[in-house]
Formats: C-alpha cells, structure tokens, sequence
C-alpha cells in the first residue's frame, strides 16, 4: 500500500485517478483549492488545502510520499501568462517541493501531446516548458503525453459524445487522432507507479494509426446499432468563431476552452501518437478501444463489429 500524493485532484483526471487509487487500497493525499473538500476519502487518506503557489501546502502534500502525480494544469484561458503561470511556475513550485524531501518521490506528470507542437497554442507551448521543468530537476520522474482522453466527468469532449450518441458526428479539421479512455490511463498511471520507468511518453488506446472522423462515426454507429450521420464544420468558421470566443474571454476576463489557438490545435492534421516508448518500459497494455469504451459510457454493453 503506498502513499500517493496528488495535484489536480478536483480535476476530471485527478478525481477519477484519487478514486482509482483508493480503491486498489493505496492511501492519497489530495492538494485542493476549493472552499471544502469534494469528496470523501478513504481512511489514511487526506485533502491539503492550497494551490501550486502556495510552497506551504505544496510542502505538505509531498511530505513523506512514495510518489507524486502532478494532475494539476491550465487546460482554457486566453493569453499566455494564464498557462505558464499555473503549468510553468506551477510545476517548478511542485518540483522545489519534491526537492526539499529526504526521500524523493517517484514523479508522475501529465504533460500533453500537444507539447509536440508548441508552435500551436499557448497551451502547448506551456506543456513543453513544463516538460523542460521536469527534466532540469533531475529527479526520477516519468512524464506522460496523452492524446485527448474521454471519459465519465471530462467536459472538453462530453459535447462531442453527446452528439454522436444522437446519431451525428461533427468533423472538425481534416486530420488524424489518437484517444485514450480515462480507464487506460488510469491503469497504466497503476503500473508506473509500481514499476517506475523514467522518460517522456505518450500512449493511447491502442488504435495504431490513430482515427479520422469516419472512423469515430463508425464506432458509435456500431455501438448504437443505427446511422451516424457526420457534418462538417468548415475550418474558417472554427476560426472565427474562436477568435470571438477569445475576444468575449478577454473583455470578461474569463478563461475559456475554445479559443484561437485551440482552434489551431483542432485543426492540425497529425495528433498520432506511438506507444512504443511506453510498452516497452512498462507491462502496460491498452484495454478500452473506442466502440468498448462508447459501450460502457453510453451503457450499452456486449456491442457488436468493436474496432
Ligand atoms: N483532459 C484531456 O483531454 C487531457 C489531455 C492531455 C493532457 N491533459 C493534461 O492532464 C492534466 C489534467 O487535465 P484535466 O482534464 O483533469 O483538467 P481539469 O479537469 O481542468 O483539472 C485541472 C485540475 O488542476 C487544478 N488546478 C488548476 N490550476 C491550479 C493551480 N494554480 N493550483 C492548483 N491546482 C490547480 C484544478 O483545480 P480546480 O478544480 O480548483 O480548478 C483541477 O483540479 C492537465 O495537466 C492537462 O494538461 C489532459
């Protein structure tokens, strides 16, 4: 049984990972910045309250762990400043922290695959730097870069399923994708810590080659047992109506999801990734394709013709 402390843990990965790991029986130790904690935890385990600038509570939140998975990240906001204050700084303050413990802990972080194309977005840009944070403090740290991952509680994509699961696929960008369900990386976040591997690796659910839209529509047509239908958004319109979005979020000095550089991201023509790195540093394998993973969200069990 280890002590696992977490960042993000209110987040949608974050929370689905605090449960995952109680209930193998590890015990958690959760940084949080809301007023009271969300949800209950088993015994041994316990919330800090704080956020990652708060050394503190960061202090705490490391205190004596076998490992350390840093959940926590900017994922909207419409200028640079917002990401690399909280995944840049952010991380560097998790990091001091992991330093100041006589036993280091092993690191687990979520980076992003989109650190692969920093060009694109703010958002990108801070994964990379976050990244680079990483592995100038030289400690034993695996650094995992998803694709888009889906799953029950994740807000970025729950419009896209909702769509599909009424029987129509909106197509934006032309290009090809990796997945992965929250169920896999939850499992292969289980095995890292156990076996530790160090480096940088991305991983998805198995589909070499990635999806393209048709094959997104195929899936939940398969699952559904009726038609799809797709549509296209046309890319000047993603667009324009990002560059609107970006704009309201700034006036209402909000931090939205969809914003310019968002758009970038979307329509880019290569979100592939390769589990090469992963399966071969770890006994991980991917178990939730996209038509099981469909099934068991929209609560259709036992599917048919599953990619
Ligand atoms: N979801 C995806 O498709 C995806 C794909 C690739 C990589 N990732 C990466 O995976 C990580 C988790 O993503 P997610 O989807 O779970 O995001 P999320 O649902 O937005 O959760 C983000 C978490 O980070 C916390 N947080 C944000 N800023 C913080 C700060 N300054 N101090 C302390 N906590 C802070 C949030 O706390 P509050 O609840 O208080 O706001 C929340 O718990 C991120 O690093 C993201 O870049 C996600």
């Amino acid at each position: 049984m280890a002590l696992v402390a977490l960042t993000g843990a209110t987040g949608f990965v974050g929370s689905a990972l605090a449960r995952f790991l109680m209930q193998r029986g590890d015990r958690v130790r959760l940084l949080h910045r809301s007023e009271a904690p969300p949800f209950a935890l088993s015994q041994g385990s316990m919330w800090v309250r704080g956020d990652l600038d708060d050394q503190a509570a960061l202090d705490r939140v490391v205190d004596a762990t076998d490992a350390v998975v840093h959940c926590a990240g900017a994922i909207r906001g419409a200028t640079a400043a917002v990401f690399q204050h909280t995944n840049v700084t952010g991380t560097k303050n998790l990091m001091n922290a992991v330093s100041r413990q006589p036993m280091v802990p092993y690191l687990v972080v979520l980076s992003s695959l989109a650190a692969r194309e920093p060009q694109l977005s703010h958002y990108a840009r801070s994964k990379q730097d976050e990244e680079q944070v990483v592995a100038q403090s030289g400690h034993a740290a695996v650094v995992l870069r998803p694709p888009a991952i889906y799953g029950p509680g994740d807000k970025s994509l729950a419009d896209l399923f909702a769509f599909l699961q009424r029987g129509w696929c909106p197509m934006v960008g032309r290009g090809r994708f990796s997945l992965l369900y929250i169920h896999d990386l939850l499992e292969a976040i289980a095995v890292l810590l156990q076996q530790r591997p160090c480096g940088v690796m991305a991983l998805h659910d198995g589909r070499e080659g990635g999806y393209g839209w048709a094959d997104v529509a195929q899936a939940a047509q398969s699952v559904l047992g009726r038609r799809v239908r797709c549509f296209r958004l046309p890319d000047n319109l993603v667009r324009v109506l990002a560059a609107c979005n970006t704009a309201l979020g700034r006036l209402r000095r909000a931090d939205p999801l969809f914003t310019t550089g968002k758009a970038r991201e979307l329509l880019h023509a290569d979100w592939v990734c390769d589990n090469a790195a992963i399966l071969a540093a770890c006994s991980w394998q991917p178990a939730w394709p996209l038509a099981r993973a469909m099934g068991a969200m929209w609560g259709q069990q036992g599917t048919q013709g599953m990619p």
